[in-house]
């Protein structure tokens, strides 16, 4: 049992023990009472070429924020920094996963952005363009993430991780013709060779006309004449200076892929103002940022974390901040710890995954570090349990450092619901994302859209706009109305179950659809079964999550085998060997199943609640309301012919 009490009150320092609270209430309430004016206010903290006329055209869905305005997002993260002071001020530890470290100084960043920004003007990259990076965590994903921004051109970072396929598709959804990779990048002691992988999609996907390439592990790559460009040979060639394009606030930004419920990943779009605006004032509302803060968020850049809370929030801070570039094991389990001690960091946000990771290795890694550096802990990507909560307060943050869960989403842009230390401490609750931030208008309801009552399951909806919501979808807008506002007429659909207790605290309790989390990894089960089809001996596939202690959620995969095909163990590894190289290493399957028939409804759905209840070893008899969907004994006949 968890003594869910005194970790709340541990986690606050004393003189600021105040319930009701106070600041907190007073400031959600205005915001949502009226959020133009809320969000104007707050909008001014950021500089502006222009000031909007409107702070908000809400056409449902669709919402333009500070209409008329013109900002950019690089003159917001370093232009404005190397004016004052800040240009002698570290804004990135740069820890290679191989021991090598870089330090850059926001006039570093200066300088770096610009020439990259160069670059991509000398190649002929405009206004609107979209620009493909797939690149390890290394200072150049950032400062051409930033490039980008200044000369309004669309980045859409495809993480390292993915296949050549994966690649393809993103790249060919945004039509970029301009892919930037490096020669390499470490995981775990072995080097990712990404310029392969990137010459075997570009070899499948036509529009790709650049393949800029980043010195990093000096690995032989093979160049082709007239497409592949050295990076280090355009540098040589670059300007020192590009002005920052002033941008409509709703010139978007970034497209970012995410998995919805079907095959096909979404292009999520996130504009250029109202983004900014609405990161930066979570950013300080959530991790209370200070001047002197050392910041480091583990996730890779190539989620929507790493976008707002690396990339976008703590560089329009002007915050310092360590990046690291490879695995949390490597050379062995307390390499984060070291880094932690090493650097001085301050705040450290992670996520459940890694944490019970840690839990498994015991607490003799941590502790043999000093942490007390450490003044905030956050956590993100899938529930936290309480047991989690409770080892990542006592062992990282020694029963010293708050912690704030936060709940949100790649299509919110940031973070929702989470403690807010920046406006007030709020009691914690081990597992609780506590309230919804300012300006967010959160609900709990029922199929119908009635809110439930306390201490009831429902489904996430957010009631209002915020300025940092999706823009659209990338080329489908009709999946955008479909997916998050067509459920709840009016309302954002989240997705999510969850539910708020009796002092109004909400608890985020997991995927309400066919969408799985993998150590805080989106994976729809639609993509899964795509891969595993195109496999030379499958016929039908069903994939289903199982609760796995470390990663959340693991992946089962039922398949029917085309006729003459052999069931062996050995085929059921090819299948899973399949699935990992068309989508890559994070979707690979944990079990593969061989299934005479798939449990379908009467309308031919597979009947996933049957599947996941045989991915949790549970036996026909647990399934009780099945009558309506299909027979019991179709049902039976699918436990039994299981192997
Ligand atoms: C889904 C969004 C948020 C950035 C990284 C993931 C789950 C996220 C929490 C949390 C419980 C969480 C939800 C959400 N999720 N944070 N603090 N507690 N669940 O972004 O890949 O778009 O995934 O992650 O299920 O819908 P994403």
């Amino acid at each position: 049992m968890v003594d869910v009490k005194r970790a709340g009150e541990h986690a606050l320092p004393t003189e600021t023990r105040i319930w009701p609270l106070k600041r907190f209430t007073e400031i959600h309430k205005r915001s949502v009472e009226d959020p133009e004016r809320f969000w104007a206010e707050e909008a001014r903290k950021l500089d502006w070429y222009k000031t909007w006329d409107r702070v908000l055209e809400w056409d449902p869905p669709y919402a333009r924020w500070f209409v008329g305005g013109k900002l950019n997002a690089s003159y917001q993260c370093v232009d404005r920094h190397v004016k004052t002071w800040r240009r002698s001020k570290v804004a990135i530890y740069w820890e290679g996963e191989n021991g090598e470290t870089r330090v850059l100084s926001y006039s570093t960043l200066f300088y770096e952005v610009n020439r990259f920004a160069s670059v991509l003007l000398r190649l002929g990259v405009r206004q609107g363009d979209r620009v493909a990076l797939y690149l390890p965590m290394i200072p150049e994903l950032p400062i051409f993430m930033l490039a980008c921004a200044r000369i309004g051109a669309v980045h859409t970072v495809i993480f390292s991780g993915f296949s050549a396929k994966a690649l393809c598709d993103r790249v060919d959804d945004t039509q970029a013709r301009v892919v930037i990779t490096a020669d390499g990048g470490y995981r775990r002691g072995k080097v990712i060779p990404l310029k392969h992988i990137a010459d075997e999609a570009a070899d499948i996907c036509p529009s790709i006309e650049k393949i800029i390439v980043v010195k990093r592990s000096g690995e032989p790559v093979s160049m082709k004449e007239g497409r592949d460009l050295w990076l280090p040979d355009l540098l040589a060639e670059a300007e020192s200076y590009v002005k920052p394009e002033p941008l409509e606030a709703t010139h978007p930004l970034y497209v970012l892929y995410t998995s919805g419920t079907t095959g096909k990943p979404k292009g999520i779009v996130h504009n250029t103002g109202g983004y900014m605006v609405f990161n930066h004032s979570a950013y300080e509302w959530v991790f209370d940022i200070k001047e002197e803060s050392i910041y480091w968020c583990t996730a890779d850049v190539g989620w929507v974390t790493g976008h707002s809370q690396i990339v976008y929030a703590p560089l329009s801070h002007g915050a310092a901040m360590v990046i690291y570039e490879g695995a949390l094991d490597y050379p062995q389990i307390d390499r984060w710890w070291e880094i932690v001690e090493r650097y001085g960091v301050s705040i450290f946000y992670t996520s459940p995954t890694a944490i019970r990771m840690f839990m498994r290795h015991g607490e003799g890694w941590p502790l043999r570090h000093d942490l007390s550096s450490l003044e905030l802990l956050g956590s993100v990507g899938e529930p936290i349990n309480p047991e989690a909560w409770m080892w990542y307060y006592k062992y990282i943050g020694g029963e010293r450092c708050p912690i704030v869960d936060t709940w949100w989403q790649t299509e919110t842009g940031g973070v929702m619901i989470s403690p807010t230390p920046g406006i007030e401490p709020i009691p914690l609750k081990p597992g609780s994302a506590t309230f919804p931030l300012p300006g967010v208008d959160a609900a709990i309801v029922d199929t119908d859209g009635r809110e439930v009552r306390t201490g009831e399951t429902g489904l996430l909806i957010i009631r209002n706009p915020w300025p940092g919501m999706l823009a659209d979808v990338y080329g489908d807008p009709q999946r955008y109305r479909e997916s998050y506002w067509s459920r709840f007429p009016g309302a954002y659909y989240t997705g999510d179950l969850a539910l708020r207790d009796q002092d109004g605290y909400f608890w985020l309790l997991g995927r309400a659809d066919e969408v799985l989390k993998i150590a805080g990894h989106r994976i729809g089960t639609a993509e899964v079964e795509d891969a595993a089809v195109s496999h030379p001996a499958v016929s039908e596939a069903a994939a289903a999550g199982r609760p796995d202690p470390v990663k959340g959620d693991g992946i089962v995969l039922f398949v029917t085998l085309r006729e003459g095909a052999q069931r062996s163990p050995e085929l059921k590894r090819d299948i899973c060997r399949h699935v990992r190289d068309t989508i890559g290493p994070i979707a690979t399957p944990d079990e593969v199943h061989f299934i005479d028939l798939l449990p379908k409804t009467r309308s031919g759905k597979i009947m996933r609640r049957v599947l996941k209840a045989i991915a949790a070893g549970q036996s026909p008899g647990d399934l009780t309301t099945i009558e309506d969907e299909a027979s019991i004994d179709e049902v039976k006949r699918a436990f039994a012919s299981i192997r």
